[in-house]
């Protein structure tokens, strides 16, 4: 769950389109990604492939493509196959360039829509999950990495503490937010403090809310700073192993 895809926030705009002919239509980059890091932007998102942890795998590969752009409004799919290893092998998501690097303090909401549904193919171990991180500085190295998973596929969050079943503890249970109930667990990846919202129960397939509350329950109960930066806002599925075609039809996100 270490992301490296803070990497990619260089990658340059795609070049200008010809201007041959002066159509007022945006035209999308559908074209699959099946690179380690295949990239695309648009709008204020980019679609980053993300196959940051493919050396764990025997085998495998995945590709993403937009398949529809609407106001603010994106629509992808993901489709990926891995044997071997027990590491997360790729996280294909949405990132949004737009309004990041302010500290929390400076914003107020995330409001957020996602539709998505994922087919499992044998053995899956996955989740889909929002993916944000937040620094001391702008664009500066990771601190805290706040995950709020939709869906839980035989897989589990980082944790500090597990039970002699082998079971992540969380830190706190049944938390209310946004119409939904979450336990929410705590540990570190090596590299940052990973905080984790996981559903009490089922999966959430078409959620709309603000992401905002998330982060200020860690600052009003977990310590988190309220100066810190928000670096990165990612969307996506997480694939461990398995076989699994991933389809959203429709995700936004701002900061505001
Ligand atoms: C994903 O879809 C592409 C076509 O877009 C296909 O070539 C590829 O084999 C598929 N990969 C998997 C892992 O299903
Ligand atoms: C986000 O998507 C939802 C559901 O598709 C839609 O109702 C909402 O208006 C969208 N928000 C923005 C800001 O486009
Ligand atoms: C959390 O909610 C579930 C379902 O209502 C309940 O069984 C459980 O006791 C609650 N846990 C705590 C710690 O309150």
């Amino acid at each position: 769950m270490f992301s490296l895809s803070l990497l990619l926030l260089c990658v340059p705009l795609v070049s200008s389109m010809p201007r041959m002919h002066n159509h007022h239509v945006r035209t999308l980059d559908t074209a699959p990604l099946s690179g380690q890091y295949g990239s695309v932007n648009v709008g204020q998102y980019s679609l980053l492939n993300n196959l940051w942890g493919e050396h764990d795998a025997a085998s495998g590969s995945q590709t993403s493509q937009i398949t529809s752009m609407e106001g603010s409004t994106i629509a992808w799919t993901t489709n990926w196959t891995w044997t071997g290893g027990s590491q997360v092998k790729s996280f294909a998501n949405i990132q949004l360039n737009t309004g990041i690097n302010q500290q929390l303090s400076a914003f107020s909401s995330m409001p957020s829509a996602w539709q998505w549904s994922q087919s499992n193919t044998g053995a899956v171990v996955a989740d889909v999950a929002y993916d944000l991180f937040t620094s001391d500085t702008a664009g500066g190295s990771n601190v805290n990495e706040i995950m709020i998973w939709l869906a839980n596929v035989n897989s589990g969050p980082i944790s500090a503490v597990y039970n002699a079943q082998g079971q992540a503890v969380p830190i706190v249970t049944n938390i209310s937010l946004e119409g939904y109930t979450w336990n929410l667990y705590s540990g570190s990846n090596g590299y940052n403090q990973v905080y984790s919202f996981l559903l009490t129960s089922g999966i959430a397939e078409s959620f709309q809310g603000d992401i905002y509350p998330f982060l200020s329950y860690l600052i009003d109960n977990e310590g988190m700073s309220s100066s810190q930066y928000l670096t990165t806002a990612q969307a996506g599925t997480e694939a461990t192993s398995g076989t699994a075609i991933f389809t959203t039809s429709a995700y936004n996100l701002s900061i505001n």
